[in-house]
């Protein structure tokens, strides 16, 4: 009987053993399974109740910040994986994404509906009610129908190579003009001057007109292009703290969201008093401007358009503006690769006078390597975010229709399993011409078609990527024709204000090396 008793204990025992193991490797390897984990088992950091992971981004006691997306980025990564669940604020999660194949999947699952994003939800409502103003959020906060209804008709006069390229000329002229500014004169931090020209370029395609904002007069602190660059920059550095916190400017008018009121109301005014000048000059004169497109467009009122007015003034100006500050900073930091720029530019620019032409630019694959090589190390956004529209499988977990994802693709550009030497600046990396021998060096692997996208990625990327990326080319090539830059600052490094910005100032020298005739001086007698 004793004996009978005792085989039994032990049966049972490792019964239960054996269940308790199951049951465990099940939630631990979902990948033997096959079976996609639960949404509430993604790993994350711990989440309180009313506070949520907020206390994690407190200031010098906190392990993550707002305003540094990328370090807090790797440390998720390296803590808790390629996937990670934060419950930033209570029942709002976010999952952070880390691997291409998880960004293809959420991109692809967004194919053929509406992208959503949840972003701008301040400016969202400082515009609905506005409803004298405004007939709705405008592009950048709108989400489903009534964000297709604008962007299909603002998108027919910026989708097509051919609608940027007519204003080629006149953004020449513009950047030659600042480029001879820079010849003249120095500055102590660059960055100011170039939002100036990027409102000008920005100014001059969307309405027609010129601001001359580096004029003497326009470079006064009280000055319209003055004003309208601190208003775009106030806005967007408040925009991801209003999206992020605790919202109580639901509730009542708070510090933060009282700034971006007052930004708007300015950049509003200039919008509005642009959109009429423009309709009462469209009867007399006939100049061309996305504006006079969309006024002549009849599926548009005139609220869309002032609700598109100010949103390209607050997208078009701090974007392009670091974008290019950062192509600028690597190309001084690595002079080989500005002289190679350099060469490709006295290919073909004879002459220094010579316009760029869509010719001469469809030819300046150099120069289209190296904005693309910034833009892998310093992207103005760490990521793309979206709203799930349908439930969605990432790294083998369950992750249900209506979370918020966002790409973290400025950390996996930096990772060495997807770029060999992922911390240099390399623009040979994509140059699809190049030899085998390059390709091993430069390449390594073949670069996944989902980890590099600078300006979004389908029907809800960037609307006026062709018109950034001509302005940027027109400016690099005419920058290395005319100077040799260096650079006498620090390392620069990011902060993170929604999108993000160079930490330090702009310490650039430009040193002349054309002679007064135009021609170039011969390499031996460059400074
Ligand atoms: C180098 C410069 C620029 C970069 C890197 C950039 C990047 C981006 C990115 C990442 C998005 C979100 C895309 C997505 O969610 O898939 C976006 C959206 C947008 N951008 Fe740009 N951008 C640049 C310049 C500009 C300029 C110059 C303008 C206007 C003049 C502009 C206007 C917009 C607008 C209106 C949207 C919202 C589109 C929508 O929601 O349908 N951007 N941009």
């Amino acid at each position: 009987m004793y004996k009978w008793l005792k085989k039994y204990n032990q049966f049972v025992i490792k019964k239960k053993l054996y269940v308790k193991c199951y049951s465990d490797d099940l939630k631990k390897c979902k990948i033997k399974t096959n079976q996609p984990g639960a949404f509430d088992d993604i790993p994350g950091p711990k989440s309180l109740p009313v506070i949520g992971t907020l206390y994690k981004y407190l200031p010098f006691i906190g392990e993550y910040s707002f305003t540094n997306l990328y370090e807090s980025g790797r440390k998720r990564l390296k803590r808790f994986g390629p996937l990670v669940r934060e419950e930033i604020v209570p029942n709002v999660n976010v999952i952070w994404v880390f691997r291409p194949e998880d960004i293809a999947e959420i991109f692809k699952a967004e194919s053929g509906l509406h992208p959503e994003r949840r972003s701008h939800l301040a400016l969202l409502k400082y515009r609905k009610d506005r409803t004298d103003v405004y007939r709705t959020g405008g592009l950048l906060p709108t989400n489903g129908p009534e964000w297709w209804r604008l962007r299909k008709e603002f998108q027919k006069v910026t989708s097509k190579p051919q609608d940027v390229m007519n204003y080629l000329k006149e953004t020449d002229h513009v950047i030659q003009e600042f480029v001879e500014l820079c010849n003249n004169e120095k500055f102590e931090d660059f960055l100011p001057i170039l939002s100036r020209l990027y409102l000008e370029l920005t100014c001059l395609v969307v309405f027609g007109i010129r601001l001359n904002s580096f004029s003497k007069e326009e470079r006064c602190e009280n000055s319209k292009s003055s004003k309208l660059i601190k208003a775009a920059f106030t806005t967007n550095s408040v925009i991801l703290k209003l999206d992020n916190g605790l919202q109580l400017w639901r509730f009542f008018e708070t510090p933060l969201y009282r700034k971006l009121r007052k930004a708007q109301a300015y950049m509003e005014m200039v919008a509005l008093e642009l959109v009429s000048q423009k309709q009462r000059d469209m009867k007399s004169q006939h100049n061309k401007s996305f504006l006079n497109a969309y006024l002549e467009n009849p599926a548009l009122d005139i609220k869309d358009i002032v609700g598109m007015a100010c949103d390209m003034l607050l997208a078009g100006i701090d974007t392009t503006t670091y974008s290019t500050a950062f192509a600028l900073y690597h190309l001084a930091k690595n002079q080989d690769i500005q002289n190679k720029l350099r060469i490709e530019t006295q290919q073909l620019l004879a002459h220094h006078n010579q316009p760029i032409t869509a010719d001469i630019l469809r030819n300046a694959f150099y120069t289209k390597s190296v904005i693309k090589e910034s833009l892998r190390l310093n992207p103005i956004s760490v990521g793309i975010g979206r709203i799930l529209q349908t439930d969605v499988v990432l790294n083998n977990y369950q992750v249900p229709k209506g979370t918020v994802v966002v790409t973290q693709n400025q950390i996996i550009c930096r990772l060495p399993k997807y770029f060999n030497k992922p911390d240099s600046f390399i623009p040979e990396r994509w140059l699809r011409e190049h030899s085998e021998s390059s390709n091993k060096i430069y390449r390594g692997k073949s670069i996944h078609p989902y980890i590099l996208l600078p300006f979004g990625h389908g029907p809800r990327s960037c609307i006026a990527r062709r018109f950034a990326e001509q302005n940027m080319q027109v400016l690099l090539l005419r920058m290395c024709q005319r100077f040799k830059i260096s650079w006498h600052g620090d390392e620069l490094g990011m902060i993170s204000l929604l999108i993000n910005k160079p930490n330090a100032s702009l310490k650039f020298n430009f040193h002349e090396i054309l002679e007064t005739n135009g021609v170039y001086i011969k390499e031996n007698d460059e400074v």
